[in-house]
């Protein structure tokens, strides 16, 4: 029977609505005056640091949070995360991604069982394979090294590994260790990314590793035969087993793909697909390309996070502050978006990753017990790397809708540069945008400075900066395999705080399911028409005329022989 308890029926819930009366007659301009305040809302952990004054909150503010937390019972529901409770109900599974990256001697049960050790039979594997797969003891069908890699994967099976691969792209110690070697992503089913994936790549020298919790999922299923037709088409069919491998939950699907299950890379459900980067499916294609040594660092920050979200007190708890903070955004001030924006290229791919973490994980309209929400949960996640974003949406952040923003900073770059006669070095500019942009938000410019500056009248409304928009800064030593693996962690428990907060299930997603089911519809009628001439019946009068028309042009299927890209 589900129960009807919901957090907006508690006392430090009403507290807040409450307070935010009280808030709205705050301005950020002023609220960065109190040094003291400031300094309570700054932490460091590790070299991490984390300055939340630019929030709209006062110290009252965040001692009601924390009371909220309470209410929430948030330190008994990471309690039950760690210990291996089946807290995803739904699917029926305990959700344990912070197992992947435990150490060896740790004990971390899942059904009475310690899941630490099948973790590093696993991770031994990998280790052992792409060894073997770098050093070129292992080859191809024709007796070539292996030295390029096309990870087929969607969603929680390839965001993540992106993200990673591409901060590690311009690490100079990842970077050296990935030399002459390639790794790329083939996730839409669009023949478009196979064309873009499949250019300059040979088959002799290339591994094909297929990355599938489920191992069902129409695109990667579809983009791993298309990938099996251009391997076998080139070296015979019997290349398929030196040159694809593959990463599942599913070993017997795998197995009757055609791929040998001694090449396979077990997971297991309690891996979320949005978390499971630590697992095979980012391990795996990772230490492909920078060696395992280079991931077992990237495992290690994200670890040592693990550590700190379960053993710091809340007022010092990066993850527990910053997703506690996202739900007074979010349900209390009523701020839909997060904006992601971290000055470094290299996390170009963090926003996409963790707008499948965030989105999937929160974008729910009922409490874990199945009651509608009478709040707003989630919220809307977008971003891009300053200052390229600058240029692009931050008009509207500063003088549209009111977007709270994630600044994120690294004092180190990974490549510097400093030319002689400039007036800092490249990332010093970088870096003054990070600075500067947090406090044009919360400052904003009035109308009596812009007079002062003698702007014309009729400019004054169109110059004019509102300011009291919030952000939050997130200062990183630099952005090394380490580092990521901790900026990962912060994330993946931020989101799942937020959850905990709602009273939601933050680890299913029947959100995606719907479309899937409709789009086997359409395939059906779409292999209909081709192939016997059938009029699209059974669809609403737009989907009729739309399938019509696109039918129209070519109506049968191109020919009966395999079709490659040919770019
Ligand atoms: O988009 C839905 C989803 O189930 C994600 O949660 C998952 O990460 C993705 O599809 C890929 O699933 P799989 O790894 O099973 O192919």
């Amino acid at each position: 029977m589900a129960s009807t308890a919901l957090i907006c029926d508690t006392e430090p819930w009403k507290d807040l609505k409450e307070h935010i009366n009280v808030i709205e007659k705050t301005h950020l301009r002023d609220l960065m005056n109190d040094v003291d305040r400031c300094q309570s809302m700054m932490v460091e952990f590790d070299g991490i640091i984390l300055d939340y004054s630019r929030q709209r909150a006062r110290l009252d503010t965040t001692e009601k949070l924390f009371k909220l937390a309470e209410a929430a019972d948030l330190r008994k529901k990471i309690d039950s995360m760690y210990n291996g409770e089946h807290i995803n109900s739904t699917e029926n599974r305990s959700v344990l991604h912070i197992a992947l990256r435990a150490p060896r001697d740790k004990v971390i049960c899942s059904d009475g069982k310690n899941v630490v050790p099948d973790v590093w039979d696993v991770l031994d594997k990998i280790k052992d394979f792409s060894d073997r797969v770098r050093s070129g003891s292992w080859v191809g069908a024709t007796g070539k090294a292996l030295k390029d890699v096309v990870a087929i994967g969607i969603g929680g099976s390839f965001l993540g590994p992106l993200f990673v691969h591409t901060a590690l792209q311009t690490d100079p110690e990842s970077a050296d260790c990935a030399k002459g070697r390639q790794l790329r992503f083939l996730a839409n089913v669009d023949p478009v990314d196979v064309a873009r994936n499949l250019k300059g790549l040979n088959p002799e020298t290339t591994l094909v590793v297929v990355v599938s919790k489920t191992f069902t999922t129409a695109e990667t299923m579809l983009n791993a035969r298309t990938m099996r037709e251009w391997i076998s088409s080139a070296l015979g069919a019997q290349a398929v087993a030196k040159h694809m491998v593959a990463v599942s939950t599913n070993l017997t699907l795998v197995e009757k793909f055609g791929i040998d299950p001694a090449n396979a890379f077990a997971f297991w459900d309690w891996v979320g697909g949005r978390y499971s980067v630590c697992s095979a499916v980012g391990v795996l294609p990772l230490s492909l390309q920078y060696g395992f040594p280079i991931v077992e660092k990237f495992l290690k920050g994200a670890s040592n996070i693990d550590n700190h979200f379960y053993s710091t007190s809340f007022e010092r708890n990066l993850p527990v502050l910053l997703g506690l903070l996202s739900v007074w955004n979010v349900t209390f001030l009523g701020y839909p978006a997060r904006a992601i924006l971290p000055y470094a290229q290299a996390l170009e791919k963090f926003a996409p990753h963790i707008q499948q973490v965030s989105m999937e994980s929160n974008g729910k309209g009922v409490s874990i017990d199945g009651v509608p929400l009478p709040f707003e949960a989630g919220e809307i996640d977008f971003g891009e790397p300053g200052t390229n974003g600058q240029h692009s949406f931050y008009q509207l952040i500063h003088q549209g809708r009111v977007i709270p923003c994630d600044f994120i900073g690294s004092i180190k770059s990974q490549q510097p540069i400093y030319l002689k006669g400039e007036v800092v070095s490249n990332h010093d500019e970088l870096m003054s945008n990070f600075f500067a942009q947090p406090d044009a938000l919360a400052y904003g410019k009035n109308p009596e400075q812009l007079l002062h500056e003698n702007v014309p009248d009729h400019l004054i409304p169109h110059k004019t900066f509102s300011g009291n928009r919030p952000s939050l800064s997130l200062l990183l030593p630099s952005f090394d395999a380490y580092n990521i693996g901790q900026l990962l962690a912060i994330y993946e428990h931020r989101i799942a705080v937020e959850g905990f907060i709602w009273g939601i299930n933050s680890f299913d997603q029947w959100g995606v399911e719907l479309g899937k089911v409709l789009a086997t519809q359409v395939r059906k009628q779409l292999h209909l028409s081709r192939t016997e001439g059938g009029p699209v019946q059974g669809f609403n009068f737009s989907t009729t005329t739309l399938l019509t028309k696109y039918l129209e042009v070519e109506p049968g299927n191109p020919s009966d022989s395999n079709e490659l890209p040919r770019l």
